[in-house]
């Protein structure tokens, strides 16, 4: 293990790296930088993996291995790894510099980790104020790798990692809050709920998932396409009232307003990132064509611009899926709910015309997982208007 590999480090090649400096690729040159110094040498994979507050689940962040990825996506409620609960309560890292060595002491991972050529394993918090941001790990190939000394040399890029995930962190959520103020307003006048856009992220992160062995996307990848997802519509914050909340069909002229809702919200995502100073944004690009291309068809037949296959974003082809699969088993004031196998063979007769087949095959693969969103996901009581409104502003002040 080790220096025998040739280090295959995520690459600039990989399009989903790189993208407005995003952590993968810092993590990537800053993992070059430990491996030049003879005695760190062998760290082998370096990994971070973020903490969710809100749903109490950890998942893997970005990384950064010799050798191919090895990992499976990890995504798992903390409480169930106790090593890591207690780094997280006490701040005193972990080290095993004996993994698979001691089986009682194992917390699901080391066999795993075992099988890859790892032996030693030091886990640190990321931790601001009494939050939880999440963990970096690192792993040698070396039994006996985490000494004193070893941990002492490492020390100046863990701070390191440490400060960039930190402040990716808190400049996504800046700009997350500044949209979700927007989206409050929105809603007020939209009536489809936090529900829908809910449901709809998770369809587009499932796609996502499902997607990324195929195109070797990043999980960094797969976490923005879930955390912008929900920004695709809004620009309809700009459409008039009369058209937005029409109760019946639209006319072919009101229909040509509705759609510059489009343009609308690309105007204000780079508005809301100039005014938040928010130019470094993690995915900024990745964020614009959510916005941009939402309804763009897989066969040059959507708006605005009538681009076709893959001069669509992969991002926006995702929630383009995501999102009319879940409008079209919503009420709407202008339609009913269909059922899942309606709106499912709609999605497959659109394949290759309106959608890219792929993302369609991804979402229907595991109607199970489908199902599930739906359960967890279900619109909020009192159903569409104020009280719901309250309902959910209760919720995110919860949070
Ligand atoms: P939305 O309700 O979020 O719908 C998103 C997309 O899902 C629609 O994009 C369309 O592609 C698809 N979709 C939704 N409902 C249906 C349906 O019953 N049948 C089919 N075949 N597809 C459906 P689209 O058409 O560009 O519409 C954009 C937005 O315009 C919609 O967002 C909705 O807010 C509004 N809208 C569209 N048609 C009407 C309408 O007839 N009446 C009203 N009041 N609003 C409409
Ligand atoms: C992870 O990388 O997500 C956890 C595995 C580890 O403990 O290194
Ligand atoms: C469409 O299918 O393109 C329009 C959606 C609707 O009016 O129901
Ligand atoms: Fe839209
Ligand atoms: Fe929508």
């Amino acid at each position: 293990m080790g220096t025998a590999h040739a280090p295959s480090f995520v690459t600039a090649d990989d399009p989903w790296v790189g993208l407005n400096g995003g952590l993968e690729a810092q993590l990537a040159g800053l993992h070059r930088e430990i491996r030049a110094k003879p005695e760190l040498a062998t760290i082998d994979r370096i990994a971070v993996a973020v903490h969710d507050s809100a749903s109490g689940r950890l998942r893997t962040f970005v990384e950064s291995n010799i050798g191919s990825r090895p990992f499976d996506r990890f995504s798992d409620r903390l409480e169930l790894h106790p090593t890591l609960a207690a780094v997280a309560t006490t701040g005193i890292p972990f080290i095993n510099n004996a993994i698979g060595g001691d089986p009682a002491g194992g917390d699901g991972l080391n066999d795993r980790l075992r099988s890859l050529g790892l032996r030693s394993r030091y886990i640190v918090r990321i931790h601001r104020s009494g939050t939880l941001y999440g963990f970096i790990f690192f792993n040698s190939g070396r039994p006996g790798f985490f000494t004193e000394a070893t941990v002492a040399a490492l020390t100046p890029y863990r701070r390191l990692i440490d400060v960039l995930v930190v402040g990716t962190l808190t400049s996504q959520r800046t700009m997350l809050a500044a949209v979700r103020s927007a989206l409050q307003v929105s809603h007020y006048r939209n009536e489809e709920t936090g529900a829908h856009l809910d449901r709809m992220s998770r369809y587009a992160e499932l796609i996502a998932q499902t997607l990324a062995a195929r195109y070797l996307l990043s999980d960094e990848f797969v976490e923005y396409v879930l955390q912008y997802a929900p920004l695709h519509d809004i620009g309809k914050v700009a459409v008039p009232d009369h058209i937005l909340l029409k109760r019946g069909k639209l006319l072919p002229e009101e229909y040509e307003v509705m759609k510059t809702h489009v343009a609308k919200g690309v105007e204000i995502i780079d508005a809301m990132i100039h005014d938040h100073g928010l130019e470094a944004l993690p995915y900024r690009d990745l964020l614009r064509n959510v916005v941009a291309h939402h309804h763009e068809c897989y066969d040059g037949s959507g708006y605005p611009h009538g681009l076709a296959g893959e001069a669509i974003s992969l991002e926006g082809r995702i929630v383009a899926v995501a999102d009319v699969f879940d409008a079209l088993t919503s009420q709407r004031p202008y339609k009913e709910a269909w059922s899942n196998d309606t709106a499912a063979a709609f999605l497959r007769a659109q394949a290759g015309r309106r959608f890219d087949p792929a993302c369609v095959e991804a979402l229907l693969a595991d109607p199970e997982a489908i199902r599930d969103i739906q359960q967890r996901f279900r619109e909020t009581p009192g159903g569409f208007g104020l009280a719901a409104l309250r309902h959910r502003a209760a919720q995110a002040a919860a949070c």
